[in-house]
């Protein structure tokens, strides 16, 4: 295998994709010295970019027209959303797919290939991979083959299969096959447009995954999306036959859901590094592209043991105010205040300021002031158990 370790703590796009990207987009070593030569063409696509994102706001798919403009814009911040929650994943149920041998992946609505490409990344040191995509465009999934082809010719061990099809509701109601993960990254919102996410749907889907299997659904953090996965995630609870393994900690109703009157939308807001050219395509754009921005589920036919119990999903940025700093968590169902005047600042709670939004955090000796009114003080210990951007 020659690609190196994916280097966790920068969370950067591996540099061989960056590559590939660059040679697949006819932009071979660019880089910020010599913009100059690709003047037209980096102008195509930031017109691209402009009707891209106005079509996306209207709820209109356009990414197959503007194949380039998704490849080099959306592309790059898909494969490293679905690295942070496999790398999520991986950190809290570690046991799990540690002795599959082949790890059996399906990327539904795989577009060009962005979610199998992060899953691959994420799991290809510990497992080999199949990797199985659908797609209802076949100019998407000519991309996804080109990508798949230059993978397979680093891995011999890799298996492709990318198949052209249109998902219907019905879709996996008879599909014998079975796959440890199925993941459907940024297609859930394009294949179903209603206000509910079928759970029937999904009932079906986990059916085809292994007895350890697991279903990510990862979404676009607009409120619409991600409060339609609030939504799914209740009625899953409600009914038992299967169980939210993220980003819930917890199995209780969603302590966002009620909160505000219905304003609140549960999504993550994770820093990375974009690399060089999308810095380059970016100017003039002034896009906020150092965060990765989404909602998510991982959803499985029964419940596993974390790996640390106790922790609490710290749910906002901590905000910064005269004399305190502040931030929200989620327990069990309820939306926390988590407070920090700064004359009790110490040793014990310096970690306080290191957290940052989507952490999983534990506290020894928290004081509560009320349910949903938590103060820090002199001998309260914090911990960060993992970081969300890995
Ligand atoms: C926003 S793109 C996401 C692509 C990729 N998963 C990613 O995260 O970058 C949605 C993809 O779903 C595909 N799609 C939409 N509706 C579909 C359907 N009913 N059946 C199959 N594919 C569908 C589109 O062709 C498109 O490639």
């Amino acid at each position: 295998m020659i690609f190196k370790n994916y280097n966790n703590a920068t969370m950067k796009l591996p540099h061989e994709i960056e590559q590939k990207m660059l040679e697949i987009l006819k932009l071979p070593n660019m880089s910020k010295r010599n913009v100059p030569s690709y003047t037209n063409k980096l102008s195509k696509i930031r017109t691209q970019m402009h009707t891209l994102s106005h079509d996306f706001a209207r709820l209109k798919s356009t990414e197959e027209k503007y194949a380039d403009a998704y490849f080099a814009y959306n592309f790059p911040m898909n494969v490293m959303k679905v690295m942070t929650v496999a790398k999520e994943f991986q950190n809290i149920y570690s046991k799990l797919f540690s002795h599959t041998a082949r790890l059996n992946i399906l990327d539904v609505g795989c577009g060009d290939g962005a979610g199998m490409l992060g899953l691959y990344y994420r799991f290809k040191d510990a497992n080999n991979i199949s990797l199985t995509g659908i797609d209802a465009s076949s100019l998407m999934l000519k991309r996804t083959q080109e990508l798949m082809g230059w993978l397979k010719s680093h891995d011999p061990s890799l298996d492709v299969k990318l198949m052209k099809r249109k998902i219907s509701p019905n879709l996996f109601k008879k599909t014998k096959q079975q796959y440890d993960i199925i993941l459907f990254a940024n297609a859930l919102a394009e294949i179903f447009s209603t206000d509910k996410i079928s759970l029937t749907f999904i009932e079906q889907i986990l059916k085809c995954t292994t007895r350890d299997g697991i279903v990510i659904i990862i979404e676009p953090a607009l409120k619409k999306f991600s409060r339609r996965l609030m939504n799914l995630r209740t009625e899953i609870i409600k009914t038992e036959k299967s169980s939210i393994l993220l980003p819930c900690l917890h199995e209780y109703p969603c302590a966002l859901l009620n909160v505000r009157k219905h304003r609140e939308w549960c999504h993550q807001s994770v820093p990375w590094e974009p690399p060089d050219f999308m810095k380059i395509i970016n100017r003039g754009l002034n896009r906020e592209i150092d965060h990765l921005k989404f909602s998510y589920l991982v959803i499985a036919k029964k419940n596993y043991k974390k790996s640390f119990c106790n922790g609490f999903r710290v749910i906002s940025h901590v905000l910064k105010e005269k004399g305190k700093k502040r931030c929200f968590l989620c327990n069990q169902n309820r939306r926390v205040e988590l407070v920090r005047l700064n004359k009790s600042k110490n040793t014990f709670n310096t970690p306080f300021d290191e957290i940052s939004k989507g952490d999983i955090i534990a506290l020894k000796r928290v004081i509560q002031k009320k349910l949903h009114y938590w103060q820090i003080e002199g001998n309260t210990e914090v911990k960060i158990l993992t970081k969300a951007k890995g």
